[in-house]
């Protein structure tokens, strides 16, 4: 049962209804004991006009509050997207405006504003995008978005009674499918550069039960919308910061890993480590190609000696001459190939196997770490390089032999 959907919008009804009497027979008397907003008119939103975030923050401020954190609001401004965005127009011209703007700047499918000259198109994944949206059909070519833009508002509250404007209830909004238009993508050449809703789907057959919004959009305590504007009990509201991969705490709850043998082999000493998606609900890693999971293994002898190996897990795409594809700006168009994918599916459990070339005679030192690393320009300034898990052994020469 989610939070806010059971309570009682009765005794804010009727005090609604007090006032409107009140303001036909003693306008300024009873007007002092109204609340602001149940003085003022209903907002009638313009048909097929996006309205701006700051015009929802006014009354739901602590959703625009923590929407203005998110990648979402930042999709168009960002200066990793604006310098891939930059690149790509230059390899692929205005295809790649229309293209890149799609998912980044969603609002112009209707607008046309590519150049965004409008706050709206510049606030990227904006609420009332969202809040329009009525469906996602991934079979649509040009873009997949079922929009009805306008007086009414969509979301997940049932009993929602907006004295803001019109609202209707939509199970859209409860379903990943919400998140599929833009989370998923194959390009022209039938290459997958975005799947996380299908590997969603894949997490969902092998026993998943949990849309990317529980996992994405966690309740917290905060007001739906300002009190001032209309006092909702025991409001819990969805998370809209949306933290991702760049979120260090859920790439803890990703994946879990252990080293589950250390043993002196021919050819120095063999270590196994145990890697398992216990936590996305999707594969790790996910969305754009050029981001990677390392699982480095790294053994110590007292006499400092070091050997270091490595696994990667990635989805690697090649160009039309059999190049892997390393920059963010040329995944989308460019793209002819998959070379692997070596990425953990939803729930999969593998085992790695090292043999590391050291001298097993000394007392050693073991330690399994797992690093998310994203680099979109192939330039160190702009990478991001996470180490989020990690395990040391102690094995003392005693126990090899
Ligand atoms: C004048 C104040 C006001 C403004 C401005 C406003 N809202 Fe609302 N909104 C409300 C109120 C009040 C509710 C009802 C909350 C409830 O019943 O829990 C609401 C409810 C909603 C809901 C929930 C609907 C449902 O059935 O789940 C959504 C979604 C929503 N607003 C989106 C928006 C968007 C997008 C904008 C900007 C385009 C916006 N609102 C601007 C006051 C406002
Ligand atoms: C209109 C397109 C669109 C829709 C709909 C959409 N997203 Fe996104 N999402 C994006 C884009 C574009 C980015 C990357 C923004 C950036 O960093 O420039 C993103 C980023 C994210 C991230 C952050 C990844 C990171 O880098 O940390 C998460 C998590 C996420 N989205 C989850 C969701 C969920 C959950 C939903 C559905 C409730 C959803 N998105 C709906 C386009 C969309
Ligand atoms: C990426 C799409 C997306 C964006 C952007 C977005 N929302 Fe939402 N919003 C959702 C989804 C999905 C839910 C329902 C989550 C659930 O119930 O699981 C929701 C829920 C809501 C609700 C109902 C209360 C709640 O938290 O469940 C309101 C009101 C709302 N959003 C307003 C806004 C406003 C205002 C903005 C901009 C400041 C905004 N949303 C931006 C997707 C979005
Ligand atoms: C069972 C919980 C769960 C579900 C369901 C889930 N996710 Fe995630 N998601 C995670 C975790 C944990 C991470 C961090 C690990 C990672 O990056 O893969 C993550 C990461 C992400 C990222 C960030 C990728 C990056 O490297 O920045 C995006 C984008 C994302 N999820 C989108 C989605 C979308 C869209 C859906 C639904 C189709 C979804 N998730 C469903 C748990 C979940
Ligand atoms: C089908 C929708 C879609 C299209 C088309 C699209 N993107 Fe994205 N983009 C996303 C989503 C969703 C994310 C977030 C998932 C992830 O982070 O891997 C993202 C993330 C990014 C990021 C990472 C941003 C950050 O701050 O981490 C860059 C850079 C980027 N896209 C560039 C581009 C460029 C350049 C184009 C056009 C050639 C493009 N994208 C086209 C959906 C799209």
């Amino acid at each position: 049962m989610r939070g806010h959907r059971g309570r009682q919008d009765a005794e804010v009804r009727g005090s609604l209804l007090y006032c409107l009497l009140g303001g036909f027979l003693l306008w300024t008397l009873t007007s002092i004991g109204c609340r602001r907003s149940e003085m003022s008119e209903p907002i009638v939103f313009p048909a097929g006009r996006f309205t701006s975030a700051q015009q929802c923050g006014t009354c739901h401020r602590d959703i625009y509050t923590a929407w203005r954190g998110s990648q979402h609001a930042r999709a168009a401004q960002n200066p990793i997207f604006r310098e891939s965005y930059e690149e790509a127009v230059k390899v692929a011209g205005e295809a790649a405006t229309r293209l890149c703007l799609t998912c980044h700047a969603p609002t112009v499918v209707l607008t046309g504003d590519y150049a965004l000259a409008q706050e709206v198109t510049r606030e990227g994944i904006t609420c009332d995008f969202c809040h329009s949206l009525k469906g996602t059909d991934l079979e649509r070519r040009e873009h997949p978005f079922l929009l009805e833009v306008g007086a009414t508002k969509y979301g997940p509250i049932r009993d929602a009674a907006s004295t803001g404007h019109r609202v209707a209830f939509s199970e859209f909004h409860l379903s990943s499918l919400q998140c599929a238009g833009c989370h998923e993508y194959r390009n022209a050449h039938e290459v997958p550069i975005l799947s996380t809703y299908s590997e969603w789907e894949l997490y969902r057959q092998r026993g998943g039960d949990k849309e990317c919004q529980q996992c994405h959009m966690p309740q917290v305590l905060a007001n739906i919308v300002d009190p001032k504007v209309k006092r909702v009990q025991g409001a819990f509201v969805n998370l809209h910061t949306m933290p991702g991969g760049h979120a260090r705490d859920q790439l803890v709850r990703a994946l879990e890993m252990r080293i589950v043998e250390a043993q002196r082999a021919p050819r120095g000493l063999r270590v196994r480590v145990r890697i398992r998606n216990v936590g996305a609900g999707h594969a790790v890693p996910t969305g754009s190609p050029t981001r990677r999971v390392i699982l480095r293994v790294e053994v110590t002898t007292e006499s400092g000696h070091r050997v270091r190996q490595e696994r990667v897990y990635q989805r690697l795409l090649l160009d039309e001459h059999g190049r892997e594809i390393r920059r963010d700006s040329l995944l989308f168009t460019e793209a002819r190939a998959v070379a692997r994918d070596t990425r953990l599916a939803p729930a999969e459990q593998r085992m790695e196997e090292f043999v590391l070339p050291v001298p097993t005679d000394e007392n050693l030192t073991i330690t399994a770490t797992l690093v998310y690393l994203y680099s979109p320009h192939e330039r160190p300034e702009t990478e991001t390089r996470i180490e989020f898990l990690s395990e040391r052994k102690e094995l003392l020469s005693r126990w090899i032999r």
